[in-house]
């Protein structure tokens, strides 16, 4: 199984669908499976139910996958230990943005519970979680400023 990991706006679900055309393996984006499992969005989740209630969501999901798969994570997918012995089994690519690039690229979005209009408050989540994307990568893609095609070219020689 190949995860990969990252902060919102890393750039995942593109990376996953590239991914999957050129090594012609099946991809699942998890916000979305979970999005059509539940017939709800990720913000009317977290907001009918919580965090709490999404993330265990997320465990039930990855522990259904089967291989093969390219699986696009969520951003917070790392943070429960019972996910990183499920992620740590199979090749885990961390796609690593720096703050500001998310930062830019996240700046109206909407869709994210957990990306508020708060900048110091996503900072800190972001530089909490940095050590435990690193900490559970296999190999670590640079991103910022940086075509897809050449990001895709990375993933692959590093498989
Ligand atoms: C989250 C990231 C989101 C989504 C949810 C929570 C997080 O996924 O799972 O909003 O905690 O970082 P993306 O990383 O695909 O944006």
């Amino acid at each position: 199984m190949i995860f990969l990991i990252g902060y919102m706006g890393s750039g995942k679900s593109t990376v996953a669908r590239e991914l999957s055309d050129k090594l012609n393996m099946p991809y699942i984006e998890m916000d979305e499976a979970i999005e059509q499992q539940q017939d709800m969005s990720i913000p009317q989740i977290f907001n009918k139910y919580g965090e709490a209630h999404f993330r265990k969501l997320e465990t039930d999901l990855l522990k259904s996958l089967q291989a093969p798969v390219i699986v696009s994570t969520g951003g917070g997918v790392i943070l429960a230990s019972e996910n990183q012995e499920i992620l740590k089994k199979g090749t885990v690519i961390f796609l690593d943005a720096a703050f500001e690039t998310i930062d830019e690229r996240l700046s109206n979005d909407q869709d994210r519970p957990l990306w508020t209009n708060n900048r110091e408050e996503n900072r800190q989540r972001y530089e909490k979680r940095l050590p435990i994307y690193r900490s559970l990568a296999s190999h670590v893609i640079q991103v910022d400023h940086k075509e897809t095609t050449v990001i895709i070219n990375e993933v692959l020689n590093c498989l």
